[in-house]
């Protein structure tokens, strides 16, 4: 079992995402099964970096996202797509990054202090939206480009990349 405590939050960030990814590669040798998948690494980033808010929002039905796996405080349940980051991302399968949470119109604060906000879309080995991944930070302006990249290549999981 590989050592999973791991503080990036001093690195530059394409080190510290090559870092992770390798962990997590490792800590799910063998495991082929998408809960999993997003608990191990909603909990990696979640304590890697110092985060606010690290989970998954997964598609249940057509149109809705149902909360999934996840560290921080209460999430809220049910997104539509369309609707705050989660579902802008969702309904146009696109990475949103949101510097300061107030400027985004219809941003859904579920912990008031979540300053900015990262999600990404997480596809299957079909090409199919399971679900999101939604970072929330305290401080405004956190993600950038690197981040974007960093953890759209780490979510290539779900797509069976890396897996084994
Ligand atoms: N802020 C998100 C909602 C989910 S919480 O941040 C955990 C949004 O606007 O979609």
């Amino acid at each position: 079992m590989a050592e999973i405590k791991l503080d990036l939050r001093h690195q530059p960030k394409d080190r510290a995402y090559a870092q992770l990814h390798s962990h997590m590669l490792s800590v799910l040798t063998g495991i082929d099964n998408d809960i999993a998948g997003m608990a191990t690494l909603a909990s990696l980033l979640h304590h890697a970096f110092g985060f606010l808010w690290t989970g998954f929002y997964r598609v249940v039905s057509p149109g809705t996202l149902l909360v999934g796996p996840y560290q921080g405080t209460l999430g809220c349940l049910e997104i539509a797509f369309g609707r705050g980051v989660c579902g802008t991302a969702a309904a146009e399968r696109r990475t949103v990054i949101v510097p300061d949470v107030a400027r985004f119109p219809g941003h859904i604060a579920c912990d008031a202090r979540a300053k900015s906000e990262i999600v990404v879309p997480v596809l299957d080995r079909a090409g199919e939206l399971v679900a999101v991944l939604d970072i929330d930070s305290a401080r405004t302006g956190t993600f950038d480009k690197q981040d974007a990249e960093g953890l759209e290549r780490i979510v290539r999981w779900f797509a069976g990349e890396g897996r084994s």
